[in-house]
């Protein structure tokens, strides 16, 4: 059976006193729609941990920067549904930008310090967007556990901070990011690349793990690590490198030495598709997660 889909505030509001009226625990996954494999598995995540689970599915507008690719992300609502349902979900919440945001929005979340680095300079305003988005959704849905995947890293250390910083009562999870046989973690925006883009694609996830291997053989010089990996991105035929970066996993400032846990984070163009991908690198090796 396909789970419903709600496109008021209020339709979502009536679901989730009803499944609280049960009994039930609220679990949550925001996506913006496109949905593959990566958010089948947080779907899948929450219905193992919640009783009743909602996806939002919202090109957020206001984590788009005026060049970035609002008006042409992809819009699947119809097989949105279908994997949201296949993957245990019981509402998928579609909004329309005037729900989300009514006339005269004036208010703001932003998270400091935490995007000083990687996407935040590279696409100014768009923490901003997504904390705005995020909380919003937090308080429409009011769920007990909210599920975001690791490939955005800094994405979720900033929502971690800010359900911290605001005492947010939503416990936030981290997923693995999960990848294609070749290693290309699943994005929403894989489907921009033409064949050939696509086969080249890959090999962001193997310089990513060459950046474990020369840190397990000893190097800890953060310098030397980036410069090595941005050399290797850009050696792919037709990738530009946005950044490839080093950086303290919790605090995400940049170190000189390797001598914490540590994410590795870079963002590639492959032709005009910006793709991110990132390993963490601990005192016990590599792992896939930034919690
Ligand atoms: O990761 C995403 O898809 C978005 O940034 C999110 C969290 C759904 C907010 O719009």
């Amino acid at each position: 059976m396909l789970a419903p889909i709600a496109t008021t505030v209020a339709e979502v509001r009536e679901a989730v006193a009803a499944a609280r009226r049960a009994g039930k625990s609220v679990g949550f996954v925001p996506t913006m729609g496109a949905l593959h494999e990566g958010h089948a598995s947080l779907v899948r995540a929450a219905a193992a941990t919640s009783q009743f689970v909602v996806v939002s599915v919202f090109v957020n507008p206001t984590q788009f920067g005026p060049n970035e690719d609002f008006a042409k992300y992809p819009r699947t609502l119809e097989s949105d549904q279908k994997l949201c349902s296949e993957s245990g979900a019981h509402l998928v919440f579609a909004p329309t930008a005037a729900e989300m945001y009514p006339e005269r929005s004036v208010t703001f979340v932003e998270v400091k310090e935490l995007d000083a680095e990687l996407d935040g300079p590279a696409r100014p305003g768009h923490f901003r967007g997504v904390c705005t988005v995020v909380l919003k959704l937090f308080n429409i849905v009011l769920p007990d556990v909210s599920h975001f995947g690791a490939k955005d890293a800094q994405q979720a250390r900033i929502i971690r901070q800010m359900v911290r910083d605001l005492n947010v009562p939503v416990v936030v999870r981290v997923e693995p990011t999960v990848r294609e046989a070749d290693g290309l973690a699943m994005s929403s925006r894989n489907r921009y690349l033409s064949p050939a883009e696509r086969a080249l694609a890959p090999a962001i996830y193997r310089a990513l793990q060459n950046a474990q291997a020369r840190a397990a053989a000893g190097e800890v010089d953060v310098a030397r690590l980036e410069s090595a990996l941005a050399a290797e991105l850009a050696a792919i035929p037709g990738a530009r490198v946005d950044y490839a970066r080093v950086l303290d996993a919790s605090t995400l400032q940049p170190l000189a030495r390797l001598d914490r846990e540590v994410l590795v984070a870079v963002a590639v163009f492959i032709g005009t598709t910006r793709l991110i991908d990132n390993i963490v690198i601990g005192e016990r090796g590599i792992r896939n997660a930034v919690s």
